[in-house]
């Protein structure tokens, strides 16, 4: 099953959502495999694992495409029965498929190949608009927009359905809405939130909004330590971070378990 998290907005949660997502997942036993389209390769570093991309200079996604480098080099293991893929140069790449039809089949080719004995696939997408985000768009089985709850961010997301109408994407394709950023304390996420469901009954009523994610300091600390929500080993946090981690790690789950996928 091939999932994509998309927004054109930058730095709105969608490396870190599709990361918490692939986590909570292998905890259900599932495994994972998280391709990074975006060249920042930030999905790295939230499992502290940021060394992994620099180590080797052979075996980025281009690579395994060209059929210069195996499967066994291009998975790179995160956690346990999860795995990420490092890509170079996503506007290289894109401009490739713009240009040779057959390189498309080759892309499409090697995902499949990849996809072999994983559960899932998720691709952590730029916010930037390439050809490569487009062929992925076309062929997912499911995709989650992921909006931010303030004014910036509710524009973003007007401008991620602008940019499915302008590339012929089905609207429909667009299955779920995860609205990031929400506190009761601060009057912006509510009113963001009010409009996001507006645009939502407007344009994509057949999507569905899932339980809000809420902002807490807690995502940015542990990213900073390299762990994750789901990890299990707590011995570099600090008694705040852990009750902080305990509390967001239950919401999150409530989050994922709303995700119905289908097998
Ligand atoms: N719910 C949240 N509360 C607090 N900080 C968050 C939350 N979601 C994401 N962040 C922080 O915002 C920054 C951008 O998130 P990221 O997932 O990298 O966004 P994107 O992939 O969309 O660019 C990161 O530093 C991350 O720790
Ligand atoms: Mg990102």
């Amino acid at each position: 099953m091939l999932m994509c998290f998309f927004c054109k907005k930058g730095g709105v949660g969608k490396t870190t959502a599709t990361g918490e997502y692939a986590c909570y997942l292998t905890t259900m036993g599932k495994r994972v495999l998280v391709i990074s389209i975006d060249d920042q390769n930030s999905l790295f570093e939230m499992f502290g694992l940021s060394s992994k991309v620099f180590e080797r200079d052979d075996n980025y996604l281009e690579h395994f495409v060209n059929g210069v480098c195996t499967t066994d080099d291009v998975l790179i293991p995160l956690r346990e029965n999860l795995y990420g893929v490092k890509t170079l140069n996503t506007d290289m790449l894109s401009k490739k498929l713009t240009l040779e039809r057959s390189f498309e089949r080759n892309f499409i080719s090697a995902i499949g190949q990849l996809q072999d004995g994983f559960d899932f696939v998720f691709f952590d997408l730029p916010p930037s608009s390439n050809r490569t985000t487009e062929v992925l768009l076309e062929r997912t089985d499911l995709l989650m927009l992921i909006v931010e709850l303030n004014k910036l961010g509710i524009n973003g997301f007007y401008n991620t359905l602008q940019y499915f109408v302008d590339n012929d994407l089905p609207l429909e394709r667009i299955r779920y809405i995860l609205p990031n950023g929400y506190t009761k304390t601060k009057a912006v996420p509510g009113v963001a939130l009010k409009e996001l469901k507006k645009l939502i009954s407007e344009n994509v009523p057949h999507a569905k909004l899932l339980p809000l994610m809420p902002e807490k300091s807690i995502f940015l600390s542990l990213q900073q330590k390299g762990v994750t929500l789901f990890d299990e080993d707590v011995s570099l946090l600090t008694t705040y971070e852990k009750t902080q981690k305990k509390s967001v790690m239950d919401t999150m789950a409530g989050i994922f378990d709303t995700i119905e996928i289908e097998q």
